[in-house]
């Protein structure tokens, strides 16, 4: 048996891969699976327009893993029935004043440095694609290929495929530790007592390092990132936007984001805090979030505001995932998604269900292997 440690999107999918492969796979989730960062995401597929100076690196698997999320939308309506809302009106990333927009001019150059297939709009291109948008915004980078899907759909849809394709969901079960034996993994510990295995994979999002019975060298250094992000109810019929929209932040919220979905739900996220396993909103957070998303589009004024959440990214020293083996043999880290969770979890799924099954590390997810924390420390005495 293949014990997943983490009913999120990542483990699910993987989870659904292997099941899928006829492997015997149990997904354990301390919860309801789906229910943490997977719920509480965005669903933005936006490696082009949150592509950020340093992260050079991911930009790759991102793009690879954008390119693989249309058919694997396609695949769970086809297989579940579940419409995961994959919507293609593409990324807009606006400036206000002026100094935003000189701004967004560096990051508009620096976008075609990485051959990025981006548009620079004037206020009035980005008003007459957005109608809606505050008559302050005087220029729009506008990137048609990063799309979005609904995430709390895509949740549902990826546990009921994972299900029909033959895994098991064990649910509200917490993992406490693995145990290893002769050096290599050997069972799971729970509440009610340890599980054979010789292969877990550690999917659990921002509770992935604290695992009892890792050894220091296997635990993944991820640790939570706060978001707190609220929704209003736009008319389904007459939504005021209908790309995605990213604008200038303040405070903690380091920049804005509105995510339309087919539904009517308009979401706006989202602060970045370093607050632990802290998930209280905060009025100072809210209040940001209103502001920053009332600045760009003020016709959100008078929508019912119908829900505020917050929830943990699982954040990795370097911003990037780890993917693939431990020095602990039969672990598997598939953890530190960061902001990019959603994006990245087809590519995390065929990647991670492949080495399981092969034993080999595929080319895409090689430089983010956990050993590359090692390196750095040695590469730096
Ligand atoms: N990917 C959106 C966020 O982290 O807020």
């Amino acid at each position: 048996m293949i014990a997943i440690i983490g009913g999120g999107i990542c483990g699910l999918g993987i989870g659904w891969r292997l099941a899928q492969a006829g492997e015997d796979v149990t997904v354990y989730d301390r919860g309801v699976a789906g229910m943490e960062a997977t719920w509480a995401a965005a669903g933005m597929l936006a490696p082009q327009a949150e592509a950020e100076h340093g992260e050079e690196a991911l930009l790759p698997l991102a793009l690879e893993s954008r390119a693989m999320w249309k058919e694997f939308a396609a695949e769970l309506l086809a297989v579940t029935g579940i419409d995961v809302d994959y919507r293609e009106e593409g990324t807009m990333v606006v400036g206000l004043d002026r100094d935003d927009v000189e701004h967004l001019e560096h990051r508009f150059s620096y976008f075609q440095s990485l051959g990025l297939d981006v548009q620079w709009l004037s206020g009035y291109e980005a008003r007459k694609r957005e109608p809606h948008l505050a008559r302050a915004v005087g220029g729009a980078v506008y990137s048609a290929l990063d799309h979005q899907v609904d995430n709390r759909k895509v949740a549902e849809a990826l546990r009921s495929a994972f299900v029909d394709a033959g895994g098991t969901l064990k649910e509200n079960v917490e993992i406490i530790g693995v145990a290893t034996a002769a050096g290599r993994v050997s069972a799971i510990e729970t509440a009610d007592g340890s599980i054979e295995t010789d292969t877990v994979v550690l999917a659990a999002g921002a509770w992935s390092r604290k695992l009892g019975g890792l050894p220091e060298t296997s635990r993944p250094p991820v640790r939570p990132l706060k978001g707190q992000m609220v929704a209003v109810q736009m008319e389904p019929q007459y939504p005021l936007i209908e790309s995605v929209i990213w604008g200038p932040g303040n405070g903690v919220v380091p920049s804005i984001y509105l995510a339309p979905k087919s539904n009517g739900r308009l979401i706006i996220g989202a602060t970045v805090e370093e607050m632990g396993f802290d998930i209280d909103l905060t009025a100072g957070g809210v209040m940001e979030l209103l502001k920053l998303a009332w600045d760009m589009l003020p016709g959100i004024y008078d929508l019912p505001l119908v829900e505020s959440w917050a929830g943990l990214r699982p954040a990795s020293r370097d911003d990037a995932p780890i993917l693939g083996p431990t020095p602990t043999p039969g672990l598997i880290l598939a953890t530190g998604h960061h902001r990019n969770g959603i994006l990245l979890a087809p590519l995390t799924a065929k990647a991670i269900s492949d080495f399981v099954r092969q034993g080999e590390v595929g080319s895409s997810i090689k430089p983010f292997l956990l050993d590359r924390f090692e390196k750095a420390v040695t590469a730096n005495v």
